[in-house]
């Protein structure tokens, strides 16, 4: 059976009892609305310890006023029922005063790999990120950590965080999974529309595209606005398509080391994807 804490100290007691018993621990972060992708960064964690904790929480902090906090898909008692399956030890599942309490006054502030890209659109986001998930991460005090390369430029944030502030934990990247037709999963994607979910595999193809130009010498210029294009066509609203470096999210230098990454709307809802050159 999942062990449920629904406060640090809660949690705490479980890692120090893992921890007598000799046991490592790896941690998988989610906001709940568990799919696929979630379970696969389970299965990537239980290959990396002994036990797997997994946590829900949906971070008010890394949403803007005018984003789909509320309208967020929650489903506790399915997503534990799934946790549970795949095996995991311990479900942390804390309110948002256990996160933030009211006297609550500690905001992380992110540079570097946090600027631009997402940045640009959610210039609130990687703070809130990064303040979330340091606390998880002290809370839980796993040897390891998991996150999904779906959210490329987060993960990036994430290692400079853990590394800039000396967490001791060690972060690994899992590679996203996708639907057949290359849509990568996402909770979001339950806000589609069958028409949109019809178009929504044109953002990974035009990606996948890019990259094929790229690697037949097109100038990266001009793939770019030639993804953007065919997204565009597809009825998207782009809000960046762009070649960065994959350790440090500056230009590239090195097609072998470049990531594309992608943010659009369709209709109302803002899907992103990322893929390896
Ligand atoms: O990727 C997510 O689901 C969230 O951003 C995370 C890492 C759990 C922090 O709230």
């Amino acid at each position: 059976m999942a062990i449920v804490c629904r406060s640090v100290a809660d949690l705490r007691r479980v890692q120090s009892d893992l921890r007598a018993t000799g046991k490592t621990s790896a941690l998988v972060p989610t906001m709940g609305a568990l799919h696929a992708g979630h379970l696969a960064l389970v299965a990537h964690a239980a290959t990396l310890a002994d036990c797997v904790v997994a946590t829900i929480f949906v971070n008010p902090a890394q949403f803007a006023p005018n984003e789909d906090l509320d309208r967020y898909p929650r489903q506790e008692a399915e997503d534990l029922e799934a946790l549970e399956a795949a095996g995991v030890a311990a479900v942390f599942v804390p309110d948002a005063d256990e996160m933030y309490g009211p006297e609550d006054a500690t905001r992380l502030v992110m540079e570097g790999p946090a600027l631009g890209l997402e940045a640009d659109f959610r210039p609130h986001f990687f703070n809130g990120v990064a303040t979330v998930v340091s606390r998880l991460l002290l809370a839980a005090m796993c040897d390891v950590a998991v996150f999904g390369e779906k959210d490329y430029q987060q993960l990036l944030v994430i290692k400079r965080m853990v590394a800039d502030l000396k967490i001791p934990v060690v972060i690994h990247g899992s590679p996203t999974i996708r639907e057949d037709d290359g849509v990568a999963l996402s909770s979001r994607n339950a806000y589609l529309s069958d028409e949109e979910r019809i178009r929504a595999p044109e953002l990974n193809r035009a990606l996948q595209a890019c990259r094929s130009a790229l690697h037949a010498g097109v100038k990266e210029d001009e793939a770019l606005i030639q993804a953007t294009e065919r997204i565009e066509a597809a009825g998207f609203r782009v809000d960046y398509v762009a070649a960065r470096d994959a350790d440090t999210l500056g230009p590239v230098t090195d097609l072998a080391n470049a990531r594309l990454l992608a943010a659009a709307w369709l209709g109302t809802t803002r899907l992103i994807d990322n893929i390896g050159c």
